[in-house]
């Protein structure tokens, strides 16, 4: 009997992964939760790295991360900065990874802060990862995570929409208008205008920035019946407003004022531009939440969803922009339990574990109080 349930779950997973991608995974049940790990064993969960020995100025692209165009097997998403980290090895160029690789891989290339690195990559997994296999995809949905864990969990991959991926973005359409991943030239035309009008000498400065965020904000307004515009989209798309001011500018200069020729490689070309030096050393929340909220400062806004073209409704039960602590609860306490929302056994501890990860990341710089969705181990 045993073997019997062992081959029919052997012929679920080989279903699963031989499934096209977006209707493929078949969510397990606890039991064959159960007995899939007594046959593989649960995947290691490694603690997050350590901050980088060596945090100063050096050349990324480099000799021993050569770009390589992605394959036609190879995944990538929604993320300019994971796209190119992977295109040039310091990811898996396969496009599936470990969150411990994500923080790795952003720490060594582009000079994110242990802090910083870790929140945004733990965020994510959450929502987006598997974490009985502990992989997630930087892109679209793939058997290549392996089985999931039971529905509503999604594993979607940083593409999933209305998770960390979401409207106004401002190199992709929202997902209302077509694939929300994929680079699209013609808001890339109107990074470009952006930039000629308000940064200086044409770059993508903090100024452009500001003004870029806003307008992607009004135009959803005014043309996304679906538009949501809340926690925990509102800080995503905040942030990575200002990221390219500083990350995907060069080290050696450092001016936060990004030439179009390097978003183009970035965003577009998904490569680090010919003799690109990382940032001189590790950028932390310190640096970047003042500039979050200069943005912020420049065109207030009030979280809130479209309920029909032009008919922003405001969402006042959702922590706004400055509540920092408050969207960390409200990921924790809410969008992560609406897709485990009685988690068992290893999938419990696997999730509590990187949510110990997640809050790790968040306290050294931000008072908030810890949380536990699933109970205390
Ligand atoms: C460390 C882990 C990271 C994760 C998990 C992550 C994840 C994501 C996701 C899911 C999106 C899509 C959001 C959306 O627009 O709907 C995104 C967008 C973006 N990310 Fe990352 N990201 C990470 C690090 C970085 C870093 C280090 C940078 C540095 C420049 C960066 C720059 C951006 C930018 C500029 C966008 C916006 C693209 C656009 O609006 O067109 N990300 N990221």
């Amino acid at each position: 009997m045993a073997k019997f349930s062992a081959l029919i779950l052997i012929a679920v997973i080989r279903l699963a992964v031989a499934l096209p991608s977006y209707e493929s995974l078949v969510g397990l049940n606890e039991r064959e939760i159960n007995e899939y790990i007594a046959r593989h064993g649960v995947a290691e969960i490694p603690n997050p790295p350590l901050p980088l020995a060596d945090g100063s100025i050096k050349l990324v692209n480099n000799p021993s991360h050569p770009f390589i165009p992605a394959g036609p097997t190879d995944i990538r998403g929604p993320c300019p900065a994971l796209n190119t980290l992977a295109s040039h090895g310091y990811l898996p160029r396969s496009g599936v990874a470990r969150p411990d690789q994500i923080v790795t891989a952003v720490m060594e290339g582009l000079n994110l802060g242990n802090d910083f690195a870790k929140f945004l990559a733990y965020q994510a997994f959450l929502m987006n990862g598997n974490p009985l296999t502990n992989l997630m995809s930087i892109g679209m949905k793939t058997p290549g995570t392996g089985p999931d864990p039971p529905k509503p969990a999604l594993v979607g991959g940083l593409s999933q929409h209305g998770t960390f991926e979401g409207d106004t973005s401002m190199t992709r359409v929202d997902a209302f208008f077509g694939d929300q991943a994929v680079f699209n030239e013609d808001l890339f035309q109107k990074f470009i205008a952006t930039s000629a009008k308000f940064g200086f000498n044409g770059t993508y400065d903090i100024n452009a920035a500001a003004e870029l965020r806003n307008d992607r904000l009004q135009d959803s307004i005014k043309t996304n019946p679906q538009l949501v515009f809340t926690s925990p989209r509102i800080i995503s798309a905040y942030s990575e407003a200002v990221f390219p001011t500083i990350f995907f500018v060069d080290g050696r200069l450092n001016n936060r004022q990004l030439t179009i020729d390097a978003a183009r490689h970035f965003f577009d070309f998904q490569m680090m531009p010919a003799d690109f030096h990382r940032q001189p050393a590790p950028v932390n929340f310190t640096m970047v939440d003042p500039l979050t909220k200069a943005i912020f400062n420049k065109h207030p806004f009030s979280p809130g969803v479209n309920h029909g073209k032009n008919n922003f409704v405001l969402q006042p039960q959702t922590p706004p922009l400055a509540d920092f602590c408050g969207i960390y609860e409200d990921i924790v306490l809410r969008v992560i339990p609406g897709q485990y929302p009685r988690p068992h056994g290893v999938l419990r501890k696997a999730l509590n574990k990187n949510l110990g990860f997640l809050f790790g990341a968040v306290h050294a710089e931000h008072n908030c109080t810890q949380v536990f969705p699933f109970g205390r181990d």
